[in-house]
């Protein structure tokens, strides 16, 4: 059995991951400990009472130097600030490998993690969903379809009210170079016709819902809309135990992604981000 630290652990995610791993949601992970910022008040509380469950035997910290000792693999679904110092620690301390759910990570926080990928495995998706992983893969095969006919793309985001980073992670994926053709939200007079290498993002902060994406291709006379819905933050949870199980077999080289972990079988994707 590997041993599983999550990082976030008082978190809805962190929660979501505890309860799956004391479920035994994936074989061949178990729970080791759970880290979160001092001063929250789930410190030192059991970790199994916290996610709904029977007790674990098992206290939330926040000492994630002490914490790592007892872990062969690292989860984290905390904030972007200081992830690639926490994956530094892991690395240095030799820890198996880590997966990173965590989202609005700068280009810079994105380029330390695939430096520290070199010396140990690890993977970051903003999305673990298989699903989302498949719109990933149609909207890919939409939009090569349709370039340069006059089609006009507009993502469309809706998630809880207490998600902090927006557009979100898996509406932006991995592209940074989107920078240059990004619009956030329109209000105002424009200046002309809204050009058509212009890509539109709308993020939407309401009520508890877990995360729903919908990319829009439309042209004069037709609409087609691209929509991913997820309606249980489990589904999360259980992708990213998937992606810590197959990441726990990997070798050190480069930053996998989940389109690695699901492969062309799964969600008929390429197999290298
Ligand atoms: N990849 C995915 O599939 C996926 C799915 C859902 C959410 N997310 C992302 O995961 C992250 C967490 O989401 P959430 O809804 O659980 O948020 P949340 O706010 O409920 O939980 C985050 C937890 O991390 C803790 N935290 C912050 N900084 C920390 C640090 N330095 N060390 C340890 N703990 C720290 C917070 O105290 C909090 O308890 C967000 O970035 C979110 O966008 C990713």
């Amino acid at each position: 059995m590997a041993r599983v630290l999550i990082i976030g652990g008082a978190g809805r995610m962190g929660q979501a991951l505890v309860a799956a791993l004391l479920d035994k949601s994936v074989p061949g992970l178990e729970l080791a400990g759970a880290v979160d910022l001092a001063g929250k008040p789930e410190q030192g509380k059991d970790l199994g009472l916290l996610a709904g469950r029977g007790p674990a035997n098992l206290f939330l910290s926040s000492d994630l130097s002490a914490a790592m000792a007892q872990a062969d693999l690292f989860i984290d679904f905390s904030f972007h600030v200081g992830v690639v110092e926490r994956m530094r620690l892991l690395a240095d301390a030799g820890s198996k490998a880590a997966v990173i759910g965590t989202t609005g990570l700068t280009a810079e926080e994105h380029a330390g993690l695939r430096a520290l990928a070199v010396r140990m495995p690890l993977l970051f998706s903003p999305n673990m969903s298989l699903g989302v992983n498949l719109l990933a893969a149609l909207v890919e095969e939409a939009a090569a379809r349709l370039k340069g006919r006059g089609y006009d793309i507009e993502v469309v985001e809706t998630h809880h009210r207490r998600k902090l980073d927006a557009p979100s992670g898996t509406a932006l994926g991995s592209g940074w170079e989107l920078k240059k053709v990004q619009r956030d939200g329109r209000s105002g007079v424009a200046k002309g016709e809204r050009p058509e290498q212009e890509i539109g993002f709308h993020a939407l902060r309401a009520g508890d819902v877990v995360g729903d994406h919908t990319v829009m291709f439309a042209t004069d006379g037709e609409l087609i809309e691209l929509s991913h819905r997820a309606t249980r933050r489990e589904t999360f949870a259980i992708g990213a135990l998937r992606a810590t199980a197959w990441l726990a077999t990997q070798t050190s080289g480069r930053l996998y992604g989940m389109k690695d972990v699901l492969g062309n079988a799964e969600c008929g994707m390429r197999s290298a981000e």
